[in-house]
């Protein structure tokens, strides 16, 4: 553990076992995760409440008397990771009635006590609406050394508790969970529950906090991100709202946000992103097809024409501005017209970056039992197509970038090579070099690189100056 690390769970646990909570030390515990940013910091979240009780991390679970796994279920592929890295770490676990392993997330909220079944030596079982009663939970197996299913309590406001952060320049901070949207092919509502939002002032803190001890970006995470406080659960204030608040806070220099909605964009928060010098000029906004039929059968809510207007005003308005978004291919009854006007949306707003995806039917989802899947292979030729197309535009725009200064934020330093890496406000990788002449840079100093090399994975160069 990194020394900011320790000095984040010291900040924010007060340095003592949490009150009213189980006695953990002289336990170690070791959590591995699966899935999105949401899982990621939710993993930070029960490492910190463990740490919070006394225990300490661990990097191999065989050294471990509690273990985590922190699962994922977007797509049955998640599902099928998980398992396996189950079956591992139960060869490697430790033996005793006294040790833990407990698997958490959206695999066990969706499957429930279904895990006892597939992997019989689990403990536990978490949602992950319900991290908060992570300790109770863990004394309950303890003392009754009973299995025991925490994805059945009620779904409370907000979890927050503190968070173990790897340490580093950049954090994730939680504004928003759940998602209220019905997209057809979604397992997230019915795993993440309903939307509900954070006090601002509960997130202010948080990140004074975290600028306090050292980090100099935050990413504001939400399903639904920018319909932050849409419910009127955040006091009344919305999206634009809080990222004004964030942006006030001194010595923060970077403000990211993701995931957004296009249902959920505003002119609001295209005017704060237009001149809020902090905040990113970048938006992962999924878009999941380009064809109007496909994505009325998702339930996505709006049309390609709606994507493409906030699109174009985004481009028009904000300095710079990069987007990115996330494709889905084979949908039920996708023809090969449909798919052709997903490879045209990506010709023609060239996104960024694109994660892509083939369809895989979710239990618990309305489309689950819809059928009228294209065949396999269609589905399979039809993504290896759209990333071809992807990779294409990326190699292209990274190749027009040679010869150009970009700003990064120093977020890892490699003192052999003398090499810092970090991203761009547009979010892109970024290796740049020091000159031998120049002192070691901290982590979240900001860096002007000559782009002298530009490849599939990102840009390289020399750092001419400090920004
Ligand atoms: N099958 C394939 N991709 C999916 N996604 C969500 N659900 C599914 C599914 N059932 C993709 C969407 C979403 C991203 C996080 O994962 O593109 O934006
Ligand atoms: Fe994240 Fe969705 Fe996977 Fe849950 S199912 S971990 S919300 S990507």
């Amino acid at each position: 553990m990194t020394e900011r690390a320790q000095s984040d769970i010291a900040a924010e646990s007060q340095g003592a076992i949490l009150s009213g909570e189980q006695d953990l030390r002289g336990k170690t515990f070791f959590v591995k995760t699966f899935g999105c940013q949401m899982n990621v910091h939710d993993s930070e979240r029960m490492s910190g409440l463990l740490a919070g009780s006394g225990a300490l991390p661990v990097n191999d679970p065989a050294e471990a008397d509690i273990i985590l796994v922190n699962t994922c279920t977007i797509r049955d592929k998640a599902d099928q990771k998980a398992l396996s890295d189950l079956g591992r770490i139960r060869m490697v676990r430790k033996d005793g009635p006294e040790n833990i392993l407990a698997v958490t997330g959206c695999m066990a909220q969706r499957e429930g006590e279904e895990i006892f079944r597939l992997v019989p030596d689990v403990d536990l079982i978490l949602g992950p609406s319900q991290i908060r009663n992570l300790i109770p939970l863990i004394e309950t197996v303890s003392s009754g050394k009973t299995r025991v299913n925490g994805t059945i309590l009620p779904n409370p406001e907000m979890t927050t508790p503190p968070a173990l952060r790897p340490g580093g320049a950049t954090a994730f901070v939680t504004v928003q969970e759940g998602c209220d949207k019905a997209c057809a092919y979604c397992v997230v509502p019915s795993t993440r529950g309903a939307e509900r939002s954070r006090p601002v002032q509960d997130i202010v803190n948080e990140i004074e906090m975290l600028v306090r001890s050292g980090y100099s970006e935050v990413t504001l995470l939400g399903q639904n991100v920018n319909g932050y406080g849409k419910k009127g659960d955040a006091g009344g204030a919305l999206f634009p709202d809080l990222l004004r608040k964030v942006e006030g806070i001194s010595g923060l220099k970077r403000v990211r946000f993701t995931t957004s909605h296009p249902v959920d964009m505003s002119h609001e928060l295209l005017e704060v992103m237009a001149r809020g010098s902090k905040i990113m000029p970048h938006l992962h906004l999924p878009v999941q097809s380009g064809s109007d039929a496909v994505l009325s059968r998702m339930q996505r809510g709006y049309t390609v024409a709606q994507y493409r207007e906030w699109v174009s005003l985004l481009r028009k308005v904000v300095p710079g501005f990069s987007l990115t978004t996330d494709l889905i291919v084979g949908f039920c009854g996708e023809t090969e017209e449909e798919f052709t006007q997903t490879m045209e949306v990506v010709a023609e707003f060239q996104f960024e970056g694109a994660f892509s995806f083939i369809y895989s039917p979710r239990p618990s989802t309305p489309a689950f039992s819809w059928g009228t899947l294209p065949p396999r292979e269609v589905s399979v030729e039809r993504l290896e197509r759209l990333q071809k197309l992807v990779e294409s535009q990326s190699s292209r725009r990274n190749e027009a970038q040679m010869g150009q200064t970009v700003e990064i934020l120093v977020e890892k330093w490699d003192p052999e090579n003398r090499v810092a890496m970090g991203r761009t406000p547009q979010f892109q990788n970024v290796r740049g070099i020091l000159p031998p002449s120049w002192g070691e840079p901290e982590l979240g100093d900001l860096l002007k690189v000559n782009i002298e090399v530009a490849s599939k994975s990102g840009l390289k160069g020399t750092c001419t100056g400090r920004a």
